[in-house]
């Protein structure tokens, strides 16, 4: 019997160190054109996957990413991980001939690295030429399982992000519906202040 009580023991501590321990993740990001429909009209724009924002990332501080960009595009196109601190992984930052040559149409490249020391709401977006217009995307990162945010009051809720979708202001181009636009954007952003509790001045 002590026995089996030590096994069980050992083997919680061992689910436990794996629950906080590093993770890896692995996403293919296949860049396409992809017909979206926004404001009656329909576009053909580039995508990740078909989605437009495209997919969002959700990660824990210290966990790895390995992103493979599978280019069946038109375009030259590379990624860069906005805000991400690449510590000895430059070649994954990807502006476009600063540490990376565009990847071509057809061909692919894998972006690989950790997320450490830092915690919120980033984003990711192309970094060649003006697909960042309709490539991009959230990235969440979160507090190490069994670690907390790094101020005293935690959140009470979560929020999906807002990003605001360019082609709501792309095509528009009467005053009329470019400020209906902007007020629907700015009643969006007072909902979330509401939700938020965020005082609004
Ligand atoms: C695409 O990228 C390659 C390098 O990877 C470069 O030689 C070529 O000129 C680029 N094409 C365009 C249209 O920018």
């Amino acid at each position: 019997m002590p026995s089996r009580g030590c096994s069980c023991w050992l083997l919680s501590l061992a689910l436990l160190c794996s629950l906080a321990a590093a993770k890896e993740q692995y996403h293919e990001f296949v860049i396409r054109e992809t017909t979206v429909k926004r404001l009656c009209k329909s576009h053909n724009i580039m995508t990740v996957n078909g989605q437009f924002p495209g997919p969002t990332l959700e990660i824990n501080e210290g966990d790895s990413l390995i992103i493979n960009l599978i280019n069946r595009g038109r375009y030259n196109m590379t990624l860069h991980w906005h805000g991400v601190r690449q510590m000895r992984t430059g070649w994954s930052d990807g502006p476009e001939y600063v540490t990376q040559c565009p990847v071509r149409p057809g061909q692919s490249y894998r972006y690989r690295f950790t997320v450490a020391a830092q915690e919120g709401t980033l984003w990711w977006h192309a970094h060649s030429s003006w697909l960042r217009a309709t490539v991009y995307g959230a990235l969440l990162i979160r507090p190490r399982d069994g670690t907390s945010y790094p101020f005293d009051v935690q959140p009470t809720r979560e929020l999906a992000p807002i990003l605001l979708d360019p082609s709501l202001l792309i095509n528009l181009n009467s005053g009329a519906k470019l400020k209906h636009a902007h007020a629907a954007y700015a009643k969006l952003m007072l909902k979330a202040c509401s939700m938020l509790n965020i005082p609004q001045s």
